[in-house]
């Protein structure tokens, strides 16, 4: 397997096709989990708020919005896109099955990434309510995804952070209207959310790290396990035990608006 510049194994091209069957067949095999294991965490946020408009940043084919939605556990999901009724239908039977799914649980969810084929996926499925499609490192946002970011209450990710920084995210916190939407982001731990929390803070934001590891997915292999426990130690973290064990994980990352433009 192709790896990229930090060490991973490059998985790009699960990200960018038609529909997700190959990405769910990729990442079965590597034991991905973190989805369902920011399930709970992101459900709380989502109740905690009053109807709230949700954005996932990096959504890819709206996995974290289909988990909440329809109640599903990513075991289900691996089943249900990897099964034999998934590999006789065409994309379009994918897509009528998919938005057959009960739907269970109500927040309008809003996607950002920049794989069209992926968010088109997850729009016309229904797991997300509005799609970006944009790549916010490089660009600003349109006038219409501008005004689709200004409505945002919560902005949560998974497996994100790393392709994007803090140039994405202050591009979504820094609304004109001084409006802030709280956030919560799982971090690979190979990648620092440092130079996030200090572009939030600017912005009147309050940084809390949770303590604990959480497995994101196996290591690919031995040659990608060694490369990031070296990109960890070169960066000054000592490797935890599920680290040595074989487990990628990530750390939660809150960041949440103390004050608003014009209140102290
Ligand atoms: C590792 S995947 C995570 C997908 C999903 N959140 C999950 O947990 O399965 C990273 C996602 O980030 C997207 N992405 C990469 N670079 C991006 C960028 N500059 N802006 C927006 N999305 C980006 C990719 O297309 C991909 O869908």
């Amino acid at each position: 397997m192709p790896f990229d510049s930090t060490g991973k194994v490059s998985l790009d091209h699960v990200y960018t096709e038609p529909d997700p069957r190959p990405y769910f067949a990729t990442l079965r095999e590597l034991d991905y989990q973190l989805p369902q294991l920011a399930k709970p965490y992101f459900a709380k946020l989502i109740e905690e708020r009053p109807q709230p408009t949700v954005l996932d940043v990096g959504c890819s084919y709206g996995v974290n919005a289909a988990l909440y939605r329809c109640d599903a556990t990513m075991d289900e999901l691996y089943d249900h896109y990897t099964g034999e009724e998934a590999g006789r239908l065409d994309r379009t039977g994918l897509l009528d099955r998919d938005r057959a799914l009960g739907r269970s649980r109500g927040a309008r969810f809003i996607g950002l990434d920049s794989s069209a084929p992926a968010l088109e996926y997850a729009h016309a499925a229904g797991f997300i309510d509005d799609a970006i499609p944009a790549d916010l490192e490089r660009d600003a946002p349109t006038e219409h995804q501008a005004a689709l970011l200004a409505g945002v209450d919560l902005v949560v990710s998974t497996g994100c952070i790393g392709y994007i920084t803090e140039r994405t995210i202050a591009r979504i916190a820094d609304m004109p209207d001084g409006r802030r939407p709280a956030m919560a982001h799982f971090v690979l731990r190979m990648f620092s959310y440092e130079p996030i929390a200090e572009s939030l803070a600017a912005l009147g934001y309050r940084t809390t790290g949770v303590a604990g590891m959480v497995k994101q997915r196996r290591f690919a292999d031995p040659r990608e396990q060694e490369q990031i426990l070296d990109a960890l130690r070169a960066n000054g973290v000592e490797p935890h035990e599920l680290e040595t064990e074989g487990w990628l994980c990530a750390q939660l990352y809150f960041s949440e608006p103390v004050e608003t433009r014009g209140q102290p």
